[in-house]
Parts: structure tokens; sequence; C-alpha cells
């Protein structure tokens, strides 16, 4: 496709991403994309756009030779799969939006893009506004990158912010998340962490080539977070936050999961509100840097959306450098995390699976501890997601393995149990 090339679109889903799209391009003249087709599931809605541009036939876009690029931003994973894999098929780049099936799915997306040798770009799957896919991709060699940490859900931040800094209450921030367009349409996917994994199993393909099932990368959402953290967190002068984080470890492996942390008042994240995201990036030479923006909405999605268009006028496809030009990392549990744990009940924690406990707290009837364990034991283990418990990680959770020895020795003394 040459840069004067006009882009014929055939659009997926009209909701909150492809009206959003569908708007944008009528002030963006220049980028010479038009929308021939849109097909969407229930033709009976009014909706703000001439009528004849809608179909509920899948065929009249994917069969089209006229429509050179398939937009896909419907919520449906199965369908969404087979029309992205149709698309490529039948000789049309494509635009996604649809995180979970692309976490899900991303081993056969890549089959088949070197397949087809097409084109699909999904920016606004991740962060939605900050174009953080193509920054992973095209900067920070492997070798270089040493941790990512970042706030990937917009409706979680959002309903964190509303609870703890303007007293509402979760049903209501939930229901202002959903009334804003920010939340999926069954919102347990935000609340339980599922959307913030599928999009961090992307975001680690494109910063360090590791291809895994999200299924297999621990994670939780803000579902068991009680009044309670929020007060330790507020004596502690922290912030809740659900923070996706993956870091190179002394063994070349990389440590990833996504959980709710204690986040400290200088952590670049601290400052991420509402509906934004943020993403902090440690690299070698480069130290810290902060990508911020809007992470869900209409306009700041569809604005990724347009960006990747604009990317296929000059043929741009992800090269996947870090999986097929470096050597790609694989992920690890061995190592150990410092994570702050409140529940009901002592019987429902395995006290003995810490390394050590440094912090007790049972005054209330609401209890908690501040301990190491290792990592495995969380992979392993449901006790931490059951009961009313609730985890959270400390502001600097990872201990390597080479440490542990050291560490577990210092507290003991510190306890005076040596
Ligand atoms: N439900 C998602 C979020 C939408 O809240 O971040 C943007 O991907």
């Amino acid at each position: 496709m040459d840069a004067h090339k006009q882009l014929r679109i055939g659009l997926f889903g009209f909701g909150v991403v492809g009206e959003g799209l569908y708007r944008i391009l009528q002030q963006t003249p220049s980028l010479r994309a038009t929308i021939k087709k849109v097909c969407i599931k229930h033709p009976g809605k009014k909706r703000n756009a001439p009528e004849d541009l809608f179909t509920t036939d899948k065929f009249e876009l994917l069969n089209d030779p006229d429509i050179n690029v398939i937009v896909e931003v419907i919520n449906e994973t199965e369908p969404a799969f087979d029309i992205v894999t149709t698309a490529l098929r039948n000789g049309k780049d494509v635009v996604s939006a649809s995180k979970k099936m692309l976490a899900e799915h991303l081993p056969q997306l890549l089959e088949l893009q070197k397949e087809t040798g097409l084109s699909i770009l999904y920016e606004a799957a991740a962060c939605a506004s900050i174009p953080v896919i193509r920054n992973l991709e095209e900067y920070y060699d492997n070798d270089l990158l040493h941790s990512m940490r970042a706030i990937v859900n917009g409706s979680t931040n959002f309903i964190l912010t509303k609870m703890f800094e303007e007293k509402l209450d979760f049903k209501q921030s939930l229901l202002m998340a959903q009334q804003l367009g920010f939340a999926e349409s069954d919102p347990s996917l935000d609340v339980e962490g599922v959307d913030a994994v599928n999009k961090w199993t992307l975001l680690l393909a494109h910063a360090y080539g590791i291809i895994s099932d999200p299924k297999n990368i621990v994670y939780n959402g803000i579902q068991h977070i009680q009044a309670g953290d929020a007060t330790v967190a507020s004596e502690k002068h922290y912030e809740i936050k659900l923070v996706a984080q993956a870091k190179k470890l002394l063994n070349g492996k990389v440590a990833a999961f996504v959980l709710p942390q204690f986040v400290k008042p200088d952590d670049h994240l601290s400052f991420v509100k509402n509906e934004y995201n943020g993403v902090v990036i440690e690299s070698g030479f480069a130290d810290k840097q902060f990508f911020y923006g809007k992470g869900a909405g209409s306009f700041p999605t569809a604005s990724a959306v347009l960006s990747d268009l604009s990317a296929l006028r000059y043929q741009y496809r992800y090269e996947y450098k870090k999986l097929y030009h470096h050597a790609p990392l694989e992920l690890t549990d061995d190592f150990y995390i410092k994570i702050y744990v409140s529940f009901d009940d002592w019987s429902y924690i395995p006290k003995e699976k810490f390394e050590w406990i440094e912090e007790w707290h049972a005054e209330s009837d609401r209890k908690y501890l501040i301990g190491v364990i290792s990592f495995k034991e969380l992979q392993n283990s449901n006790w931490w997601r059951e009961n009313k418990t609730s985890l959270i990680l400390t502001p600097e959770p990872i201990i390597e393995d080479v440490e542990i020895r050291k560490l577990k020795k210092k507290s003991l003394e510190l306890a005076g149990i040596t």
C-alpha cells in the first residue's frame, strides 16, 4: 500500500470505539481514509450515521475487494478472531482493539502474519491513547530493558481514584466507569484483572519477545480490596493501584505479574488518576521514562486506531523484533515477593509458607501481616484469593533468589530470633 493510496475501511463494531473512530475520521480528511461499510450485530439500534452505511452481513466487508483495511472493534472474542483471520486470509490489513482476542490468540496471529505478509496493528489494545506498543517494538533492545511497571486498566484506576479520593463506594464508582464508556461490557473483566493481564501479555511480547498464554501470568484485580486496606495505605502514605509489572532478574529471566500494589507518593504511577494509564520503563543508559495518557474512552481509544491506520499507509508492520531478531526472554517464578495480606481469620493464612513475617496486626476484626513468600507459592495456591483475603504488593516487592538467605538472616536477627 503506497503512502498516497486511499484507505477504504470495513469497520466491525459501532460501539464506544467504533463510533469514536467514525467521528474522528470525519475530522481528519487529510488521512484519506473512508469507512465504506460498518458491520453491526443489532440492526434495530438508533445510530448517528447514515443507515446505508450499516450491514449485518460480515461478508459484505470481508469479501469486498474494494475494502483494503478491516478495523475490528467488537466485544466478543471468538467472532473477533474469526473476522481478523478471515480478513488477513482475504488479503486485507487489520487494525484491532480486541485485547482479549489478541492476547489469547497471539501465537496463531503471529503465524498468520508470517504466512500472509499482511499487517495486524493493535495499538488501541493496550493503554489506549499511549503509543506504547510501537515504542516497545522500536526501542529498548532486550538486554537494555530492565523493567516495566504500568497501570493498564482505566476502569479499575478510575474506581480506585473515586473510592479513595472522593469517598464514593465501589458500586457507584463502577457505574460511573460504565456510563462513561470505560468499562468492558462484562465489567468483571476489568475488576478482576483479566483485562489488565491480557494487555500485559501483549506488552510482554513487544517488550521482551515473551509469548505467554495470559493464564500463565499471576494476576488479580481490585475485587478483594477492603476499606481497612485503604486505611493502612493512608497511614503509610501510600496509594493502592492495580499494577502490571515485569522485571528482568539476575538469572536473565523475567518476573511478570499483575497485582494490586502500595505505591509511594514519589512513584510516577501515583500521579496516574481516573481513567488515565501510565507506563514506567527503566532501561540501560536512558534510565527512567514515563508514558502517560488516557487509557480508556471513545476518542482516546479511537485515536490509537487512527494512528494505526495512518501507519498502514506506509506499510508499517510489527516486526516482533524482540522475538525474531533478538534472543527472546522467558518468564521465571524463581524469586520471592514481599506482600501485605489482610484477612478475617488467621486460619485462612498458611503462615508456615512465609520465609519471614515482618509485621502482624491482630488488634481489630480485620487482621493483616506483611511478609515475604516465594512467588511459586502464590502461583500454585489460591488461599490469597479466597475467604475475602486481600493481597497487596509492597512498594518494592521483588526479592531475587540470591538475596533471600542474606535478607532472611537479617530479618531474623532484627526480630531477635537467632
Ligand atoms: N475496559 C478497558 C479499561 C477499556 O478500562 O481500561 C480500555 O481498554
